[in-house]
């Protein structure tokens, strides 16, 4: 397959429409159009954050959703449910910060329970882990990745506007000792801010057992200024890491990871590579999202959406949502637009959780 695009234009939201949405076969893994297996959903649990990193929001004017407009409790389990059915296997729990959801630990403990959900993730900025890595790692949270753009106390304050580096760290080593491993870290990496930092991240990997790992800044609304200086490629990251500590050793990719791994000569760890703008990974996509209130994202960089909200608070029962989800899945759209200029513009990344 090639990253080729045969989508053109963009598709707008799409609502339940019983008579118009055909019927799917139940009890087969859901194929979307193109052939792939999508069996990864990320769940975003709210759009609030107690960050404001310069990558994913404006400083000021967001707009939150009101609580009455987020999925429920039970309405979430019920969407899980659903997707389970339709052949989904893996979660990850994205937000804004998804530890700021209440009740985060019952409702993980819930979702895992839920037949044909092997795997749950969570993304997260840390803020909370200190307290909350021990019970979530018992209520069968599986791993985390955590964010952590600098090392240097007053840039990361920078660039998270306001973010505490010394909790983030605790966070992260709670999470190391409750057993959420592997840990991954992410860093987004913004040409005039932190590209200066990566080897010093990237060290991080030489005496601990964790991935570390460099994502290319993608512009969606609200911060498409970032990218003005050109996006910091992993190609360029490569190369620099590699004058600093010789030949990188290439570990590949695991199918469906996007991360390309390398590790540095010796170390205990590894790096890896999220080229989501020099070198799109659509081709093995296997995701989906689910915005906190309520509508599947098909691709995180169009605009695509199917209404399942609309459709749980109408009363519809779990086969039914299958069936809008198995539909969701079909009206995938093959990948994204960037390269012939087509941004998403309905949401930013603090509502779709990366
Ligand atoms: N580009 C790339 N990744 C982003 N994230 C947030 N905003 C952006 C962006 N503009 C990622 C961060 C964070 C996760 C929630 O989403 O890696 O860890
Ligand atoms: Fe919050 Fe994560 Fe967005 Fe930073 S990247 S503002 S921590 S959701």
């Amino acid at each position: 397959m090639t990253n080729e695009n045969p989508m053109k234009g963009a598709v707008p939201l799409t609502f339940y429409e019983p008579q118009k949405t055909p019927r799917y076969a139940n009890n087969v893994p859901a194929l979307d159009s193109y052939g792939r297996r999508i069996d990864y959903l990320r769940v975003s649990l709210t759009d609030r954050c107690n960050m404001r990193c310069v990558y994913c929001m404006p400083a000021v004017g967001m707009q939150f959703a009101p609580r009455p407009e987020l999925l429920t409790n039970d309405e979430l389990l019920l969407a899980i449910r659903a997707a389970a059915a339709a052949g989904f296997r893996k979660l990850r729990l994205t937000g804004g910060e998804p530890m700021l959801r209440h009740g985060i630990v019952d409702l993980v403990r819930e979702l895992k329970a839920v037949p044909g959900i092997e795997h749950i993730a969570m993304t997260t900025n840390a803020l909370r882990l200190r307290k909350l890595a021990e019970p979530l790692k018992a209520a069968g949270l599986d791993r985390v990745n955590i964010s952590i753009d600098s090392l240097d106390a007053q840039k990361f304050r920078a660039m998270t506007r306001g973010g505490n580096l010394d909790e983030v760290w605790a966070g992260i080593e709670a999470a190391n000792a409750a057993g959420l491993t592997p840990i991954k870290l992410n860093a987004v990496v913004v040409r005039g801010m932190n590209d200066d930092e990566v080897i010093r991240l990237a060290e991080l990997t030489i005496e601990r057992d964790w991935e570390f790992r460099f994502i290319e800044v993608m512009p969606l609304t609200g911060v498409a200024g970032l990218a003005d200086e050109g996006v910091v490629t992993s190609a360029e990251l490569v190369a620099k890491l590699e004058t600093h500590f010789g030949g990188l050793e290439s570990l590949g990719h695991a199918a469906s990871d996007p991360a390309r791994t390398y590790r540095i000569p010796g170390a205990r760890g590894k790096i890896g590579f999220i080229s989501s703008v020099s070198d799109p990974f659509c081709a093995t996509c296997n995701r989906m999202r689910l915005t906190a209130d309520g509508r599947l994202h098909l691709c995180l960089l169009r605009d695509n959406e199917v209404d399942l909200r609309s459709a749980i608070r109408s009363g519809a029962s779990q086969s039914e949502i299958e069936q809008i989800i198995r539909h969701a899945v079909y009206l995938k759209p093959w990948g994204h637009g960037l390269p012939e200029g087509i941004k998403p513009t309905l949401r930013g990344m603090s509502q779709l959780g990366g």
